[in-house]
């Protein structure tokens, strides 16, 4: 058991990152000059969308389900991207090439309604047509949390219907997961495990949660949370190797009794959880053998989308 503080976006540390060119609304400008206006919609309102994508070998690895996701978020909330998937990964290509990437980088691709002409909430205040950032780092996620695991508290804050705010938006806006880690860390973990409103274990405030119990894969139904790309990788993969995978309802009962606990997100891939509420998960020191055999067909997956994308592009 760990009694540091971790978080599944724990990366080595790397001095370039202080020195980055990052994408801001057509110019590409030295990490100092990044700026966006204090009118901007993002900032004022958090009425924006984002994607987190990671760059292997010169691709964005699942890039066109990541497209899929960004432009069916900024369609459900009317707001125009004005650009293209390709036209959006020519950008992201430009900054990374800037920075002498081709490998081991993390983008965070932030669109808002762009800049206001006035300080209010009307979506028509915003008239200047998007802001678009583009800030991509050198990084690799920390290992040491596959040989530890990440300490989970459940928290009274939910991921809730899609009448109020669907979670499958990946807005700006993440107060909702912002309020959910603070109260995780206030009862002394690293992140917080969200439930849905009928009290089933649903989702943590950044990745997507699964348990293994006997042999089988469970994650919550889906319709609660983010509808996270490398959860529905891992989902796929489970299929298409014979591991049984349940999206249902289950509660804090069985995810207490599960043999692995795991989450999921484009930023640590799997990362294994050593702890729930203070219960241990599992006989195992960090990541069980199911966590790391699923880490190990993702890792795959993940080269098959990459020389896909450079055969499709050869
Ligand atoms: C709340 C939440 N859940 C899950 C995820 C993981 O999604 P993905 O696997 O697409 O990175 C994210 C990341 O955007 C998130 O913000």
């Amino acid at each position: 058991m760990t009694t540091e503080n971790h978080s599944t976006h724990d990366a080595e540390q790397d001095a370039r990152n202080d020195d980055l060119m990052i994408f801001v609304d057509g110019k590409i400008v030295h990490k100092d000059q990044a700026v966006v206006s204090v009118y901007d919609s993002g900032f004022m309102l958090g009425d924006g969308m984002w994607e987190g994508m990671r760059l292997y070998d010169g691709e964005w690895a699942f890039f066109d389900e990541h497209m899929d996701r960004l432009f069916n978020s900024c369609k459900a909330v009317s707001l125009d991207i004005g650009k293209t998937p390709e036209e959006i990964r020519a950008l992201l290509n430009e900054t990374a090439a800037s920075n002498g990437m081709t490998s081991d980088a993390h983008c965070r691709l932030m669109i808002t309604r762009g800049r206001k002409a006035k300080p209010f909430q009307h979506p028509q205040l915003s008239r200047f047509g998007p802001t678009i950032v583009a800030i991509v780092e050198h990084s690799r996620p920390a290992t040491s949390l596959l040989g530890k695991g990440i300490r989970l508290a459940t928290v009274p804050q939910v991921r809730g219907l899609p009448t109020s705010q669907d979670a499958k938006f990946n807005s700006h806006s993440k107060l909702n997961c912002v309020i959910a880690c603070l109260q995780a860390e206030q009862a002394g973990a690293d992140e917080g495990l969200m439930l849905d409103p009928h009290g089933f274990v649903n989702t943590t405030n950044a990745c997507n949660f699964f348990i293994v119990r006997r042999g089988e894969v469970w994650t919550s139904t889906g319709d609660y949370c983010m509808n996270g790309v490398t959860r529905q990788k891992v989902i796929d993969l489970c299929r298409t190797n014979n591991i049984p995978v349940f999206e249902k309802n289950f509660s804090l009962y069985e995810a207490y009794g599960a043999d692995e606990a795991f989450l999921t997100g484009t930023f640590g891939a799997q990362t294994p959880v050593a702890e729930i509420d203070g219960k241990t998960i599992g006989p195992h020191e960090g990541a069980g053998p199911m966590t790391l055999y699923i880490r190990e067909l993702y890792k795959a997956l993940v080269a098959e989308n990459v020389a896909a994308q450079q055969a499709a592009r050869a």
